[in-house]
């Protein structure tokens, strides 16, 4: 099956296991397995935390997808990245990370890792050099999003992958804003990837879960070790649903992308928005490395309008279509505003640091028709303005 397409393979890439020749991994509700002897187990299943085969079937398909050969899957996103740091460093080792991080991956690394003595240096992504300079003879680790979360920073992958290669660290990319079917990190040069299944491969807002994936064995016994030790696997219920979702991850991210380019056309078109944030746009900062590295430039748009944040509330309240709800990824478009919402935890040094203004908007485009949805924007816009 590896030699197929990204769109066969995704219907097609994990191994039939139910006895009854289910199509689909059944929802094993179950915590232990049979034993045919002490020291054999029945069908290679012993106890629901070290492997379940509805979260074996996700693993497999999460492999297949990001080009990896080792998956493990975990309870969140949240709980797939803090297995890729405790796997990846030990205390008074040094972290080179993006500037820009989803607000709680950049807490961990910030309030529970410092206090494990792991020192961080923030860059922004956008500037290899950057990443060169702040690397430092502890350094294990680069870690950065791409696109980021909210303000959609492209970092170019292959040419950070050398860099932390040059100082002997590993290269992690958090792939939830592309999707495997748009960027597969592992190919261009990272050691590892990681992915909070809730967005885009689950799809339909009911499962939160996350994924590690990797080519490096020392790497992947470690995240293994962790997931199994700390426990935080996914329910079998979550993997059918996010099982479910990656068969058709493909069909809607192509409408996501198509969606996302109407309504930025509209967005930029608009005489009351000042600054609209998305790597498809030749004026975006890496839209050549966007380009190289992408298949398409993905769904998640982050955009300013003229005033402050009573016209964002006016805006935000003036949708219909439209919801405003953190998360992304679901085939409902989300809208909303990550120094109030998504990003509230960090300071406000943090958030200008990351470059987030208190009037950014971000959207996540979804399958909707894409005029009703330009329509929506629209008119909200001019109600706000009214
Ligand atoms: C880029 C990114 N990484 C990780 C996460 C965490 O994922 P989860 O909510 O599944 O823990 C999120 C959540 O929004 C995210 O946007």
């Amino acid at each position: 099956m590896d030699d197929h397409r990204f769109e066969t393979r995704e219907v097609h890439s994990h191994e039939r296991r139910d006895p009854f020749g289910a199509l689909m991994p059944p929802i094993y509700a179950n915590s232990t397995y049979e034993y045919a002897s002490p020291t054999e187990t029945k069908a290679g299943f012993r106890y629901s935390r070290d492997a379940v085969p509805t979260r074996t079937a996700l693993e497999e398909s999460f492999a297949n997808f990001e080009g990896g050969e080792h998956a493990s899957a975990f309870a969140s996103g949240m709980a797939a990245i803090d297995a890729v740091f405790t796997a990846t460093l030990s205390a008074g080792d040094h972290v080179v990370a993006a500037e820009n991080l989803y607000a709680e991956t950049h807490d961990l690394l910030t309030d529970v890792y410092a206090d494990y003595g792991v020192e961080m240096t923030h860059v922004p992504v956008t500037d290899t050099e950057a990443i060169r300079d702040a690397m430092r003879e502890e350094t294990a680790l680069v870690y950065f999003e791409s696109p980021t979360n909210p303000v959609l920073n492209v970092g170019d992958i292959a040419a950070a992958a050398d860099v932390a290669h040059d100082g002997d660290a590993a290269l992690a990319i958090d792939n939830t804003f592309a999707s495997p079917y748009l960027q597969r990190p592992l190919e261009l040069g990272a050691d590892v990837v990681v992915e909070s299944l809730t967005k885009y491969q689950c799809g339909h807002s009911d499962a939160i879960a996350g994924a590690v994936a990797t080519n490096d064995t020392e790497i992947a016994e470690d995240v293994e070790y962790v997931q199994y030790r700390r426990g935080g696997i996914p329910s079998p219920f979550d993997c059918f649903l996010v099982v479910r979702g990656m068969k058709t991850l493909s069909s809607r991210m192509d409408r996501h992308c198509e969606n996302a380019r109407r309504v930025v056309d509209a967005l930029v078109a608009n005489e009351h928005v000042t600054e609209v944030y998305y790597p498809g746009l030749e004026s975006h900062e890496n839209h050549d490395v966007a380009a190289r590295q992408m298949d398409d430039y993905g769904a998640m748009i982050a955009f300013e309008l003229e005033g402050d944040v009573d016209t964002v509330t006016e805006f935000a309240a003036g949708l219909d279509v439209i919801t405003l709800a953190e998360s992304l990824g679901g085939v409902e478009s989300l809208v909303e505003v990550p120094a109030t919402m998504t990003h509230q935890d960090l300071s406000s040094e943090a958030l200008a640091a990351a470059g987030i203004p208190e009037t950014l908007v971000r959207l996540s485009i979804g399958t909707e028709h894409h005029a009703d949805l330009v329509a929506d924007i629209e008119g909200a816009i001019a109600a706000a303005f009214e």
